[in-house]
C-alpha cells in the first residue's frame, strides 16, 4: 500500500498529554495493564453483560443501586470504601460474573475513558486481547491512537510497553510519524524477551506487590487470554 494511503498511528504516553492529539475521526485504545483494562477484559471475556466505568466512588454506588449491578473499583490499588468489590481481574470469574453488570470507578484507567469520549471508537486494550485488538485496528483502516492511562498523569512502564507491542505487530499498516510511538516500540524491544524482570522495576508493580497482588500483575502480563474486542460507547463498554 503506498504510505500516503496509510492511516495514521499515535501514542499518548499519559492522559496529561492526550490533549494534544485530536481524536475526533480517530480510534483511541485506551490502555492500562495494570489492571483496569485488563480487569474490563476479563470480566467480559467471562461472560460479564455490560461494564460501566464511572469517575467516582459516589457514581458506582448511585448507579449499582439503580441498576441492582455490581460495584467495584479501587483508589490507590486497594478496594476503595463503601464498594463491593476491588478492581483485581482474578476477582471476576465466570462463575461469579456471567451475565452481571460491572460498575467500576479506578484511579487511572476510567477516568481516561471519559477523557477520550471525542473519539470516533474507544477500544478497551491489554496484553489478554492483544491479538483481537491488533487485527481490528489493522482491519478498520483508521487513523488510531493509543492512550496509556500511567499513574495519575505520570507516564508508566507497563503501559508503554503494550503500546510497543501494538506498534510492532501493525505498524507496517500506518503511517508512523510520531517519536511517543518509536519509543514505546523500543522499550518493548528491550524489555519483551524477559518483561516480568522489567515490570518489578515498575512503580505500580511495588505499589500492588505491598498489597499481595504478585498475582494479578502476573495474569494481566499474559497474552491472549481474554480474546474480547471490548469497545466503550453510549457510557458502557460492551463485548464488539
Ligand atoms: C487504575 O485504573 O488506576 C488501575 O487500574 C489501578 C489498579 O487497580 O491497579
Amino acid at each position: 500500500m503506498d504510505k500516503g494511503n496509510k492511516p495514521s498511528l499515535e501514542v499518548s504516553l499519559s492522559p496529561a498529554l492526550l490533549h494534544l492529539y485530536d481524536l475526533s475521526q480517530k480510534i483511541v485504545v485506551v490502555i492500562d495493564v495494570l489492571r483496569a483494562t485488563s480487569t474490563i477484559c476479563t470480566a467480559l471475556h467471562h461472560g460479564a453483560q455490560k461494564v460501566i466505568p464511572v469517575d467516582s466512588v459516589e457514581k458506582c454506588i448511585e448507579i449499582g443501586r439503580q441498576l441492582g449491578a455490581i460495584t467495584a473499583g479501587e483508589r490507590d490499588g486497594q478496594i476503595a470504601p463503601g464498594l463491593e468489590h476491588g478492581n483485581s481481574p482474578l476477582e471476576y470469574p465466570a462463575s461469579f460474573i456471567q451475565g452481571k453488570t460491572l460498575v467500576l470507578t479506578t484511579t487511572n484507567g476510567t477516568r481516561l475513558l471519559h477523557m477520550a469520549k471525542d473519539a470516533e471508537e474507544i477500544v478497551i486494550g491489554s496484553f489478554l486481547n492483544l491479538s483481537i485488538v491488533c487485527d481490528y485496528l489493522v482491519a478498520r483502516n483508521r487513523p488510531v491512537v493509543l492512550a496509556c492511562a500511567g499513574w495519575k498523569d505520570r507516564i508508566n512502564l507497563e503501559d508503554s510497553v503494550l503500546a510497543g507491542a501494538i506498534l510492532h505487530r501493525i505498524k507496517s499498516h500506518f503511517d508512523v510519524q510520531c517519536d511517543a510511538a518509536l519509543i514505546a516500540e523500543q522499550l518493548y524491544l528491550a524489555t519483551h524477551n524477559n518483561l516480568m524482570e522489567h515490570i518489578q522495576q515498575a512503580s505500580h508493580y511495588k505499589r500492588l506487590s505491598q498489597h499481595g497482588f504478585q498475582r494479578d500483575i502476573a495474569y494481566c502480563l499474559k497474552i491472549d487470554q481474554a480474546t474480547v474486542l471490548p469497545l466503550y460507547r453510549d457510557g458502557a463498554i460492551e463485548r464488539a
